[in-house]
């Protein structure tokens, strides 16, 4: 499908999970035939530039997805027909440990763009204000979207928050902030889970299954793999994605991987706040962070087609080199390095071999093998999966020298069958996800069926590398 980027530049997007498609065979978006175009029809949003700017109290940029609309405001600001605040929850913009964004949706004429938090469920005493965007050209496509970054805050710390304005305040919702760099004893938990497109009711029932699972120890965020919807631009969908997720993300921040189904539009970029690597043009599709003694890598194996020798095998590698350098150098203190993206190099399911695959396969596997990661985390195949321990070619090593590639795919999308190839230790064609446990000396993997049961032949249980 030829279409108009969600960054202004025209673009071949592969939406199937089989093939790229071809643009005669391609379903064209609801009210998006060349699509992405600002909205024409003026309005209260009269700020065309993209924004750019500084939160208050931290030291980070802000930057917006062009193609939009947007201005900072606070809580009295105005409030459109539909105010009341939908999809909010938590992301990270930056250190977890002191920072979270929260985001929301509301109708496009609703700018109150406000938050108040604190410490203390009855005791919301600090304030804070944020920016509001808007894009998309017709009522299928459009999205309005808050955010608003907090900083310095208390890290290993649980806050609670509302948002909108005054006179139109969320319910009360809650997340945690990771903890302090170098603290010392810290135990992670944290869900997998990826490819709920089109299967709503599945993805609800399999959060209330991760609430249930975790019951006794509650989650510090989320990943999620990619393929949240069946396409990126409607926006209906991405209401149906945040009602089926509304009861995790009340009480975790959600990470998200983009998968190839978000389609690089302008709804996936607005309404989640991502760390920003520093490529305009990748803002917010890749990225990295420590959370306790996991080093967390993002990477988007769903570039421009256009440019996806730069967006793969280019930009993106230079900028991985550079950051598994620090992180491999940082490995006394920060002892897991984790990846996570969304077409895995080693799957033994539907798309083993398939190009897009293969040019993956080529590139990232090296690298990985290079710097030691211990995990990588993808979805795509929609089914569950754990490798074996591999080197760089796909082949079986022993002794902490390898990586090991997990497939959690099947939140809600439809199985694929399960294959065989000589990287796979295990699979299984069942919605799924993944509770991970991790210390400074132990990194757990306990994959679950929607059913709530263990799939015990796809646990792992991984010690540091000893160098
Ligand atoms: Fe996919
Ligand atoms: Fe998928």
């Amino acid at each position: 499908m030829l279409k108009r980027g969600a960054l202004g530049l025209t673009v071949w997007l592969s939406l199937g999970c089989q093939t790229p498609l071809g643009p005669s065979d391609a379903a064209t978006p609801p009210g998006d035939a060349q699509g992405g175009a600002e909205p024409t029809d003026g309005g209260p949003l009269a700020n065309t530039a993209p924004l750019a700017y500084t939160p208050e109290g931290c030291n980070f940029m802000v930057r917006s997805a062009p193609m939009t609309r947007g201005n900072v405001q606070g809580d009295t600001a105005t409030f459109g027909a539909a105010p009341t605040p939908a999809a909010v929850h938590a992301n990270w913009a930056s250190d977890p440990a002191t920072t979270v964004a929260l985001v929301w949706t509301t109708d496009a004429d609703t700018l109150a763009s406000a938050v108040q938090y604190g410490t203390a469920m009855g005791n919301l005493d600090q304030r804070a204000v944020g920016h509001v965007s808007t894009a998309g050209n017709n009522s299928a496509t459009r999205v309005t979207a808050h955010e608003v970054n907090l900083c310095g805050l208390r890290p290993d710390s649980t806050y609670y928050y509302r948002v909108g304005g005054e006179g139109h305040w969320s319910e009360i919702q809650s997340f945690k902030t990771g903890p302090a760099p170098g603290q010392s004893g810290y135990d992670v938990n944290f869900v997998v889970s990826g490819d709920s497109r089109n299967g709503y009711a599945t993805f609800r029932m399999l959060q209330e299954r991760i609430a249930m699972v975790t019951a006794t120890r509650q989650p510090d965020f989320q990943i999620f793999s990619g393929d949240a919807v069946l396409l990126g631009t409607n926006q209906i969908e991405w209401g149906q994605w945040f009602t089926a997720a509304a009861s995790a993300m009340r009480r975790m921040p959600f990470i998200m991987v983009h998968g190839n189904h978000d389609a690089l539009s302008v709804n996936y970029l607005l309404q989640f706040a991502q760390p920003q690597a520093g490529v305009p043009e990748q803002d917010e599709l890749y990225f990295s962070f420590d959370y306790g003694p996991i080093h967390f890598v993002v990477l988007n194996d769903t570039p421009y087609r256009g440019d996806i020798a730069g967006g793969i095998g280019g930009t993106q590698i230079q900028w991985l080199r550079q950051d598994l350098t620090r992180a491999r150098a940082n490995r006394a203190r920060v002892p897991w390095i984790v990846v996570n993206h969304h077409k895995p190099s080693f799957s033994s399911s539907n798309h083993s071999d398939a190009n897009d695959t293969l040019f993956i396969r080529r590139n990232w596997p090296p690298i990985f093998d290079e710097f030691g990661v211990d995990v990588v985390f993808n979805g795509h195949d929609h089914q569950f999966e754990l490798s074996r321990e591999l080197d760089a070619m796909g082949r079986e090593v022993s002794g902490r020298r390898g990586t090991y590639y997990l497939i959690s795919a099947g939140a809600g999308a439809e199985l694929y069958p399960t294959g065989n190839q000589p990287w796979r230790r295990y699979s299984e064609s069942v919605s799924n996800f993944l509770v991970v446990h991790a210390t400074e000396r132990q990194f757990e993997v306990t994959p679950y069926r929607l059913d709530g049961t263990a799939i015990t032949e796809g646990r792992l249980s991984l010690q540091p590398r000893s160098n």
